[in-house]
């Protein structure tokens, strides 16, 4: 038995799954005209509702346990506090320190983190205050139109997701594009269409030794020092200067790309990637937007840090998401989560989740080496709910999973025109409503005997409409998509998921898993570069199926 396992409240959320598994929301409601009341919660920009979860009192009362047991606050100290609770990599993890204006002096390995983050902030207000007014010229005298912020997961990830859900409160003095795949079709169509005299490139890795942004930055070197040449500038390095800055946390691996020491911003390792997008890592979005909105959405983060900190677990957000997520995928053993915002600026939102939540506690195996006795996180996927309605609803309502979902939307669109809000906020309410009740036979039987339809038909037809409905959901109404409103519900994922680490007893903060395919691809890279190595060494050390695959690529491929 594992720590978790062997706690009271863990076989008593046993027990209550059991019990669970044939009661269903239509009865819970018929039963509570309070639910709604009793499991909401109100929060300045955003109205939490969980009533939909397939929960009761009891239930909750033993999820609340669950995180008293598993202490959830001391661990929320232990982080506040700058402990090396990323235990595998024996780092601090402090994003909230990015975010907390109000100068909490704290210290990290003898270094005072309150006045580094104020630091590099006021580095990014005159950086992109000199970018975003002209000031800042490229090697042919003009300003920059352009930036291109190079980066992949955490270095791509979040900074695009709130580029483009932030998109109508950009004045456009700049336009921001993201390369992250190591396919040169999304370099070469970016660059396509760029002026490089007036493009400003940022390349964005917290170790600035990830492959792939490491070759797109090559690329881009390329290109800019290639059009500067031809343009009359003979000092390569001076182009560079005017055209590329960094942010990393191996300023070395900076500097010996090439790129100006003056023109890198830092990381610090106790900052993770997939949460980095407060820091200098969310350079491209501040010059996006102007360094206000940045703060703003920084302010947003921050209010939720608040929150977290001091409501009582039982009104706590982050706590009830995170406790929620493990009595569906540890208890209820449903396996995935689908995100389904219903506001199209929030489009990137599953892909930032994606990586968020199942890199950080995709793992099994908890704190103290052994192998977990219960199912960690669900498979995290999701669409604009609007699209996915006619995609994958069809599996939400009548699969046998159950599938729990978060829906995400607004009361007020960023783009309103005439009833468009009303019709996609009529389907938000439409859908989780529809999931939690579905429809019965005998429902079903009354409808197509009111339209007429024979007897013997209407029994054929039967089953194939029966929606099972209690798929349990979350609905997060926010006031309006804003910076800080964004800012807000980042963070609740943020904190959900660190909670949801401690319920589950897992080192939420380095991500293993991803190593070993980035170890074999770099051997393979040699092996596939090298023509001295032919089918019967490839053979040798590869599996019958990877060896095969690599001759018949090695055999036709053409070389640019
Ligand atoms: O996907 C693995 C990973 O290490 C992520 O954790 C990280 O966000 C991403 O690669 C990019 O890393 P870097 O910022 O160091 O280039």
């Amino acid at each position: 038995m594992t720590s978790r396992t062997s706690l009271s409240s863990w076989s008593a959320l046993q027990q209550q799954a059991l019990r669970f598994k044939s009661i269903h929301l239509n009865d819970l409601f018929a039963g509570d005209q309070q639910r709604f009341t009793k499991f909401s919660v109100e929060l300045p920009n955003f109205v939490f509702d969980y009533s939909k979860q397939r929960i009761d009192d009891n239930i909750k009362a033993d999820l609340i346990k669950l995180a008293e047991q598993c202490d959830v606050e001391g661990w929320r100290t232990k982080m506040f506090n700058g402990e090396h609770i990323n235990i595998t990599e024996d780092r601090a993890v402090l994003h909230v320190a990015l975010r907390d204006r109000k100068q909490r002096s704290l210290l990290v390995n003898g270094d005072n983190v309150a006045s580094e983050v104020t630091r590099e902030l006021d580095r990014i207000e005159i950086f992109v205050n000199a970018v975003r007014s002209g000031e800042w010229l490229g090697y042919s005298g003009q300003a920059i139109k352009d930036v291109v912020s190079i980066g992949i997961g955490g270095s791509h990830l979040g900074p695009q997701m709130v580029t483009d859900a932030l998109s109508t409160y950009a004045d456009h003095t700049l336009n921001v594009h993201y390369v992250s795949n190591v396919d040169s079709a999304q370099i070469s169509a970016t660059l396509g269409s760029l002026n490089p005299a007036t493009t400003l490139f940022v390349i964005a890795s917290k170790t600035f030794t990830t492959s792939e942004t490491m070759t797109n930055a090559g690329t881009a070197f390329e290109w800019l020092t290639t059009a500067a040449a031809k343009a009359g500038v003979s000092d390569a390095k001076s182009a560079v200067a005017k055209h590329f800055v960094a942010v990393s946390s191996n300023v070395k691996a900076a500097v010996d790309l090439g790129i100006d020491e003056q023109n890198i911003f830092c990381m610090w390792d106790w900052v993770g990637g997939r949460f980095s997008l407060w820091s200098a890592i969310g350079l491209p979005i501040a010059l996006f937007l102007g360094f206000e909105q940045f703060i703003e959405l920084l302010e947003g983060a921050h209010e939720i840090d608040e929150h977290f900190l001091n409501a009582e677990l039982a009104n706590n957000v982050p706590v009830l998401m995170a406790l929620l997520s493990v009595w569906n995928t540890s208890f209820m053993e449903f396996p995935a989560q689908a995100i389904l915002p219903y506001d199209q600026v929030l489009h990137m939102l599953p892909a930032y989740l994606q990586q968020a939540e199942m890199e950080s506690n995709g793992k099994s195996v908890v704190r103290n080496g052994e192998n977990t006795e219960y199912e960690t996180v669900p498979l995290i996927w999701g669409e604009v709910g609007i699209n996915g309605q006619h995609a994958f609803y069809q599996f939400l309502h009548q699969s046998p999973a159950v599938i729990p979902a978060d829906f995400i939307g607004s009361v007020e669109s960023v783009a309103p025109i005439g009833k468009h809000h009303d019709v996609l906020m009529s389907n938000f309410f439409a859908q989780s409503s529809a999931l939690m009740s579905g429809v019965s036979a005998q429902d079903i039987r009354a409808e197509l005997t009111a339209k007429g339809m024979p007897a013997a038909r209407i029994e054929d037809i039967v089953p194939h409409k029966v929606h099972r409905g209690n798929r349990p959901t979350t609905s997060i109404l926010l006031n309006k998509v804003t910076p800080h409103s964004l800012g807000n519900l980042i963070a609740l994922y943020e904190h959900k998921i660190f909670v949801q680490g401690v319920l589950l007893d897992i080192c939420s903060f380095d991500q293993w898993g991803v190593e070993l395919g980035k170890v074999i691809a770099k051997k393979i890279e040699t092996d596939i570069a090298n023509d001295n190595v032919g089918e019967n060494e490839l053979m040798a050390n590869y599996d019958v199926s990877t060896a095969s695959l690599m001759t018949r690529y090695k055999a036709n491929r053409r070389r640019s």
